[in-house]
């Protein structure tokens, strides 16, 4: 988003050091087991007398397929992504949010999921639209999307993050509002071709460890994705867990929550990897190249690299860390008085599973353990809620997300001894709301914790 120069790339040292600052964010505290009980709310409290007829009751309303496709109540229309106009000098190269504030469960509705484009979305036709899949492969083939629909399926409930999501924090910028600091980050049921299938299908050459995808629009986006024995590009070999584990669950994917793909998301075809920095997830997808290096590519290096306390820049941070925030109470949505509340939010994790989720309103001081609503599925939105009786004082809201692997999300404080400040991407630091004894709920940011 903003302009920087790339001083020099980082190399697998770098890696293994980030590797080893993720093992050492480790739970300081033990949460305790939480159990507020429910008190009678307000509404609960008021006299049970007999609710006037109301208008509706006295008309006939709308005949079925007078809307034929179904659309949100006119009471939801403050339900929508969102774009900060400072951010970018266009809505071409852009990046809409999503209000997370207004959503519950953990399925981002086709029309909210947020939108990153690098040269606008675009609208094109699936019976000229074709897949050419080449490189280091035993036969080159070209798919039509009927061709690849004729391959088993592979779905999966999959959240997609921009690695940018919470960038503006990192200088201090506080956004006073969940759907800025957190909404570019979506959950979808995505339904398509196992990448596994399709390289077999092309007989891929043990020599490729890499592929790249690239898509149909202006900008023609490409992003290298690893494969077992992938080396970066100055030869040294890149961590397991990417090399082994993410093109596992890769598809090609040509719907989402029950549907075609919507346009803003790659009609007709994307590729979707899951629990990695969204923009691999190559939209308007066109050309697949098997190839025994990474590319190295405008999006590469412009792009997508992280900023480092000495100045250097780290290349292929691709996984997106664990993460989380509190949905309610958050700055989009206030307290009205004192009393019972459910603090709702949501986790997720590139590596896996959400473990445990702590919550504290007292800024970190003491935490209590959420409860993790079911399902519970690896890199996917997870949602936890936790009870609070809220005694009408000042609070300071926070969650702490840890994944199966035992990592844990980690302060803000941590992140900038790590990075510095310079950085834009992999911003997953512990989000803190304080909530102020009028209701009204506010983006704090606890630098020193
Ligand atoms: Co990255």
């Amino acid at each position: 988003m903003s302009e920087k120069n790339i001083t020099m790339p980082v190399n697998i040292d770098e890696q293994a050091e980030a590797n080893q600052t993720r093992r050492s964010f480790l739970r300081k505290s033990v949460a305790v087991a939480g159990g507020a009980v429910i008190a009678a709310t307000a509404a609960g409290r008021a006299a049970a007398e007999p609710l006037a007829i109301p208008p509706t009751n006295k008309i006939l309303g709308r005949g079925v397929v007078s809307i034929p496709y179904g659309l949100p109540s006119k009471f939801e229309a403050h339900v929508v992504r969102r774009n900060v106009e400072w951010l970018t000098p266009d809505t071409i190269a852009s990046i809409s949010f999503t209000p997370l504030q207004d959503l519950e469960g953990i399925i981002t509705p086709s029309g909210l999921h947020f939108e990153r484009h690098h040269g606008g979305a675009v609208d094109i036709d699936p019976s000229t639209h074709r897949l050419v899949i080449h490189g280091l492969v035993e036969k080159p083939m070209i798919f039509t999307i009927e061709d690849l629909k004729r391959f088993p399926q592979k779905s999966g409930f999959w959240f997609l993050e921009c690695p940018a999501n919470g960038a503006m924090e990192w200088n201090g910028v506080q956004m006073d509002s969940v759907q800025f600091t957190h909404g570019m980050v979506s959950c979808t049921e995505w339904v398509g071709v196992s990448l596994l299938d399709l390289m077999k299908a092309v007989g891929v050459k043990k020599e490729a460890t890499w592929f790249f995808g690239e898509g149909a629009d202006g900008a023609a986006l490409q992003r290298s994705v690893p494969l077992p024995g992938a080396k970066d590009q100055f030869g040294k070999p890149i961590s397991d867990f990417d090399a082994n584990t993410i093109y596992k669950d890769i598809i090609v994917a040509y719907a989402q929550n029950g549907e075609a793909l919507r346009p803003e998301n790659g009609y007709p075809i994307r590729l979707i990897v899951p629990g990695c920095e969204a923009n691999m997830s190559v939209k308007w997808l066109r050309r697949i190249k098997f190839v025994d290096k990474p590319l190295v590519t405008y999006q590469e290096t412009r792009h997508y690299t992280d900023g480092m306390k000495d100045g250097r820049f780290r290349q292929y941070t691709l996984v997106n860390e664990t993460n989380s925030v509190v949905t309610f109470p958050c700055p989009d949505k206030k307290m009205s008085g004192k009393g019972s509340y459910e603090i709702r939010g949501l986790a997720w994790s590139g590596r896996g599973k959400v473990k445990a989720v702590d919550v504290s309103v007292d800024g970190g001081k003491t935490w209590k353990e959420a409860k993790l609503v079911d399902p519970v599925f690896s890199k996917c939105f997870t949602r936890f809620t936790m009870p609070w009786e809220w005694d009408g004082k000042e609070a300071l809201v926070m969650s702490r997300a840890m994944d199966e692997t035992g990592y844990v999300q980690p302060t803000l404080r941590q992140l900038i001894d790590e990075r510095g400040t310079s950085g834009i991407y992999h911003k997953n630091s512990i989000q803190t709301w304080k909530v102020q004894a009028n209701g009204e709920v506010h983006n704090v940011q606890l630098r020193s914790l």
